[in-house]
């Protein structure tokens, strides 16, 4: 096969990209550089991009600052999809570790590691995450220990698992869940006969939301970060 057609197949990057890629001396095949777009290759060349075998790709683990108006699924033909803001190639293999609502900001983590994934989204690792809430009304005192005991939901028939609620301002507060239920801070704000005007999602479990970041950017994470999860 052609090295610009096998480079395109194997990583998603357009014949252009890889096009540039082959004049910036970014491919390697058995351990020499080439430029050439018509050099064939088989299974039996090493090829090389980056330095790093095609064939072999790296597990990705990234973390998005997301906007509102985005959806953390395919496209739902209103609102794009979060995927868009990640310019990587194959970036719809990637999944997201926990959704947030269309008018939600925050934390996003995704990677294309399943079981990494997993390990955020499973509720029997009790991983928190954190929550930065602003109410319609002024939140009551009380609100603390009916977030601890757990709240009853339209529609549900097991309470919410202990949570912690920490009242920031009269309208503001603090909150973090160990589990994902559908809308699951809307509902238990709804419960209590409040609603949800602002939600921000700060945290799931050691990885914060790096402060460097504006909304709709996203950054690789590090391999501590990475590491951190499975030591949460
Ligand atoms: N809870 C919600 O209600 N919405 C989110 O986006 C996340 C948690």
């Amino acid at each position: 096969m052609r090295l610009d057609k096998y480079l395109a197949q194997s990583t998603g990057f357009s014949r252009k990209e890889v096009k540039r890629m082959l004049h910036a001396d970014e491919v390697q095949v058995n351990g020499e550089f080439e430029r050439n777009p018509a050099r064939k290759v088989s299974d039996e060349d090493e090829v090389l991009l980056d330095g790093y075998p095609i064939d072999t790709p790296r597990e990705r683990y990234i973390m998005l600052y997301k906007p509102i108006g985005y959806v953390c699924s395919s496209d739902d033909g209103t609102h794009p999809s979060v995927l868009g803001l990640i310019e990587l190639p194959r970036a719809d293999e990637l999944t997201i570790a926990g959704r947030l609502d269309v008018d939600t900001t925050g934390l996003v983590l995704l990677s294309d590691d399943g079981q990494w994934c997993h390990r955020i989204t499973s509720p029997r690792h009790k991983l928190g995450k954190i929550y930065e809430v602003t109410l319609a009304d002024p939140i009551d005192p009380s609100y603390v220990e009916k977030f601890e005991r757990g709240i009853q939901l339209n529609g549900e028939k097991e309470l919410t698992k202990p949570a912690q609620l920490e009242i920031l301002s009269e309208n503001r507060a603090r909150v973090e869940l160990f589990e994902g239920r559908y809308h699951q801070v809307k509902r238990m704000f709804a419960a209590l006969g409040n609603r949800v005007e602002e939600l921000h999602r700060d945290a799931i479990g050691p990885i914060q939301l790096d402060d460097e970041l504006y909304e709709g950017e996203w950054r690789e994470l590090t391999q501590a970060e990475v590491k951190s999860i499975f030591n949460a």
